[in-house]
């Protein structure tokens, strides 16, 4: 099913597979969002989505499909992105596919080479491609790839690609969106160095250059999501049974801080959490420790 915001009011209707429980409810609060304004704010203009083949991305840009902007749609899998580019025409919008590793610096290099040739510029970056390890330290000895993998898509791969288009963004006044995860703002937690290291290290140097790139007039969003239902976190099991964001509520946070410009989006809860990692944690270190000695856990979600 094709998520739209025309269709979308998330009490009456949560588009896609995924119905909240009452938790998820209260713990993602809905809101309205305005098809309208939505459409207004991006007529004529140019967004390029990264990891627009599956989850949040791909569900950002059905919800982008009936606007009249130009979506510029990035990912490996080439088939999948001709997919989503079909179903976005079938609703009148516009899309151009970049089958592109965003890990593989010769590629980044090629993709912003023909960015750059885009009459007119970018408006609207919205750097979401990624991938998750969870994997024990000891399961990762010898594994040092698992490490310089995660880097070259959750950080290279997004810093030098910004670092190419910043020129085009800044002619438009343009707006580069962050989508980053909550537990970059927590404590640290077992299993996840290599994923969290990662995204810390885009998230950190996103706010060095936040400052700069507002000077020069591009606005500038990091959001934090929280577990999100999608291929990402489906490996987990553990996590079959968390409260978790549906894809279409992740991407229509996004299109409100396109609309709004928003520096900033967290869950209403996390700053509780963040005072929780703050005074605990001591106690959240031994507690972690404590457990692992009891039951260590095996790899999930690596590939
Ligand atoms: N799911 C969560 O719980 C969660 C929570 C917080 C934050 N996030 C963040 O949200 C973003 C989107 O995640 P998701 O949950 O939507 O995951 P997803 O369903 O696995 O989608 C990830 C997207 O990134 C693309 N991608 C991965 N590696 C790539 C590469 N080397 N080059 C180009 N594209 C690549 C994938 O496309 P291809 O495989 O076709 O390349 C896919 O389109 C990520 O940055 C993630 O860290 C997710």
């Amino acid at each position: 099913m094709v998520s739209s915001v025309s269709f979308y009011h998330p009490i009456k209707r949560m588009p896609g597979k995924y119905k909240y429980s009452l938790l998820e409810y209260f713990l993602f609060l809905p809101f309205p969002l305005s098809p309208k304004k939505l459409r207004a704010e991006l007529a004529g203009k140019t967004v390029l989505i990264t990891g627009a083949s599956y989850g949040i991305g791909e569900s950002l840009a059905y919800m982008l499909a009936d606007t009249r902007a130009h979506l510029l749609l990035v990912a490996r899998t080439e088939e999948k992105l001709a997919e989503v580019k079909t179903r976005i025409e079938q609703r009148g919008g516009k899309a151009t596919i970049y089958p592109t590793d965003l890990s593989k610096q010769e590629q980044v290099e090629q993709l912003t080479y023909t960015l750059l040739q885009i009459p007119g510029g970018i408006d609207i970056i919205v750097n979401n491609a990624g991938r998750s390890i969870r994997r024990s330290i000891k399961d990762s000895l010898g594994r040092y790839h698992d490490f310089t993998r995660t880097m070259a898509i959750n950080y290279f791969g997004p810093v030098q690609l910004t670092l190419s288009l910043i020129p085009v963004v800044e002619k438009n006044k343009g707006h580069i969106i962050n989508i980053s995860a909550l537990n970059v703002l927590l404590a640290p937690a077992p299993y996840w160095a290599a994923y969290q290291a990662s995204k810390a290290a885009f998230d950190n140097w996103f706010r060095c250059a936040i400052p700069e790139l507002n000077a020069w007039g591009i606005k500038t969003t990091a959001i934090y999501f929280p577990l999100v239902r999608t291929r990402m976190s489906a490996p987990t099991a553990a996590y079959s049974n968390v409260p978790a964001m549906s894809p279409e509520h992740a991407a229509t946070i996004i299109c409100r801080s396109i609309i709004n410009k928003n520096r900033i989006y967290r869950p209403w809860w996390l700053f509780f959490g963040q005072l929780a990692s703050l005074l605990f944690w001591r106690p959240w270190m031994a507690l972690n420790t404590h457990y692992l000695k009891r039951k260590p856990l095996h790899a999930e979600g690596a590939k």
